[in-house]
């Protein structure tokens, strides 16, 4: 099943797009991908692009494949779905990568219990430096669950959870995660700039120290706590910069933050499924 297995992305936007890059670049066959979405102009592009096949019509990327990616925006997943039930078979296995929708509410939508696997994939997917967080509803069976993780694991780490609303706290943290080192980066680039850096050379010290401290944290397998003291001398540079930060409550401003992120993902599920 695995090497005829072929994936259906509603959606031909950012994030299929990323997944679909990656897989690509992983040495998945393109004759085993279809896309569909109402945007004739971006469909021409993935094509041309990428080598899928492509589909204007949902119904028709359902018919023509065994596992359905659905990489709309949470507003119109209701719609996707609805115009799906009735085509749906119980053979097909369906995975989210929307936020905030709840499996139950999906499956409602589709009009049965169908096998369906929520995750929360992000965009450094691109470049198989992703990171995918996986919650499977009691239809899905182990085969479909190395299936997926199998295909998802392609394109960065796989991290299952067995209760569904964790997808939410990963949505939080790495879903909306590479964004908010973009705004480090940023502020850094800025900051740089401040003390007198021209513009290229204060964006590629941030982007390199940011892919430095990463790889850093990846490769030696210690706590980034760890390797924070590690690099703060007393009394030394460093040690003036995270005072600075602590002193205005780094910590809490992460924590916010990841915490409004959350309460969003909560919202969008109770805004446009069936509240709890
Ligand atoms: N971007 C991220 O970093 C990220 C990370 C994790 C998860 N996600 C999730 O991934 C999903 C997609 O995000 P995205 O950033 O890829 O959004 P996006 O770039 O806007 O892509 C969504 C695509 O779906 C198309 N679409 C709209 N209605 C459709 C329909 N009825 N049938 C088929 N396609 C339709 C849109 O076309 P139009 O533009 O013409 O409407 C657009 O091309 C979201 O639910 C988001 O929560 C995103």
């Amino acid at each position: 099943m695995e090497n005829k297995t072929v994936i259906g992305f509603i959606g031909a936007g950012n994030m299929a797009y990323a997944l679909i890059k990656g897989l690509l670049n992983n040495g998945f066959d393109a004759n085993q991908i279809n896309i569909s979405d109402p945007n004739e102009e971006l469909l021409l592009n993935r094509e041309s692009e990428l080598k899928v096949t492509t589909y204007p019509d949902n119904t028709a990327l359902l018919s023509n494949s065994d596992i359905i990616f659905f990489a709309v925006k949470p507003q119109v997943l209701s719609s996707v779905c609805l115009e799906l039930k009735g085509v749906v078979k119980s053979k097909h296995l369906f995975v989210s990568i929307v936020a905030g929708i709840r499996s139950s509410d999906i499956n409602r939508w589709l009009g049965g219990n169908f096998s369906l696997i929520r995750t929360m994939p992000n965009t450094p997917a691109l470049f198989q430096s992703g990171v995918t967080g996986l919650f499977a509803n009691e239809v899905v069976d182990n085969e479909q669950k190395s299936l997926v993780e199998s295909i998802l694991s392609s394109v960065g780490e796989c991290f299952w959870v067995n209760e569904e609303k964790l997808i939410d706290a990963i949505t939080a943290i790495s879903g909306s995660g590479p964004a908010y080192f973009f705004l480090l980066m940023e502020s850094m680039k800025q900051a740089g700039m401040a003390l007198g850096l021209d513009e290229e050379t204060a964006n590629s010290l941030s982007i390199q120290t940011a892919y430095g401290a990463s790889l850093m944290a990846n490769k030696t397998g210690k706590d980034s706590r760890t390797l924070r003291t590690e690099v703060t001398s007393p009394n030394g540079t460093t040690q003036s910069a995270i005072e600075s930060f602590q002193d205005q409550n780094f910590e809490g401003i992460v924590a916010n933050a990841t915490r409004a992120a959350y309460d969003r993902a909560r919202e969008l599920s109770n805004e446009l499924g069936d509240a709890e």
